[in-house]
């Protein structure tokens, strides 16, 4: 199966995606997750991408249609994947399908998380990440059982540099100018499934399973 998780910054992508991964067995692929590495590695493509996304912009698409190409062919990803945070764009969209189409395959789901801005504002200054992982907790929705640590490895939990008011500013008016067209995108074939992601955790997961079966 492929799986693609759509929605604003902070509707909780990355906070349903490994329960997604662990029940169908899917590779879970997040291009900001990739990228926050590249530009902690101080790569070339890390280096090329931190400006925008310290300004709540877009990293250019062929930098990220790179990174997915380079993703997707892995042996892990045989089964399928989730991809959480792609495609932003519609020239970003139609390279996927054109990548898919080469192995002979499609997107199955679109999973269209939708919450309002407000609540995505409230969530954003809340959030608590382990930056190895990819792993994210919420002061006030999802504390870690340690105050500070990651559950699982007992690193410590960082706020990431984009989640400030004004970057999230930034951030929600990109995601309305260029991500929501992709919507209609995918509209257009009659894949989208709405989610309704201002809701608990565990209500949100249940919608996503009945979206899938
Ligand atoms: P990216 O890392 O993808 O950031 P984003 O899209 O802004 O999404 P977030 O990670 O902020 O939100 P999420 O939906 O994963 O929320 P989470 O589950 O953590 O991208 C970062 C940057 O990289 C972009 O700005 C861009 O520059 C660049 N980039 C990435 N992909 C790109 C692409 N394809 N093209 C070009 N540029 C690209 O949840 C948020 C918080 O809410 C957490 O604290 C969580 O605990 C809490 N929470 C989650 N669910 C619930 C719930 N149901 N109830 C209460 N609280 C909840
Ligand atoms: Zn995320
Ligand atoms: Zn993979």
């Amino acid at each position: 199966k492929h799986v693609v998780l759509a929605g604003p910054p902070g509707c909780g992508k990355g906070t349903q995606a490994p329960k997604l991964k662990s029940e169908h067995c899917l590779c879970h692929i997040a291009t900001g997750d990739l990228l926050r590495a590249a530009v902690a590695a101080k790569t070339p493509l890390g280096s090329e991408a931190k400006k925008a996304m310290e300004a709540g912009a877009l990293v250019p698409d062929e930098v990220v249609v790179s990174l997915i190409e380079e993703h997707i062919g892995k042996p892990d990803c045989r089964v399928g994947f989730i991809l959480d945070g792609f495609p932003r764009t519609v020239v970003q969209a139609q390279k996927l399908d054109e990548m898919l189409e080469k192995k002979g395959t499609h997107v199955d789901h679109v999973l269209n998380f939708e919450v309002p801005d407000s609540v995505l504002v409230e969530r954003i200054s809340g959030r608590l990440v382990h930056p190895a992982s990819g792993r994210s907790y919420h002061e006030k929705f999802q504390p870690p059982k340690r105050a500070g640590v990651d559950d699982i490895t007992g690193e410590p939990l960082i706020r990431r540099k984009d989640d400030n008011v004004d970057t999230l500013k930034n951030r929600l008016a990109t995601f309305h100018s260029q991500t929501t067209p992709v919507i209609d995108y995918y509209q257009k074939t009659g894949r989208v499934a709405k989610i309704t992601a201002d809701r608990p955790k565990e209500e949100v997961s249940a919608q996503i399973r009945a979206a899938m079966s």
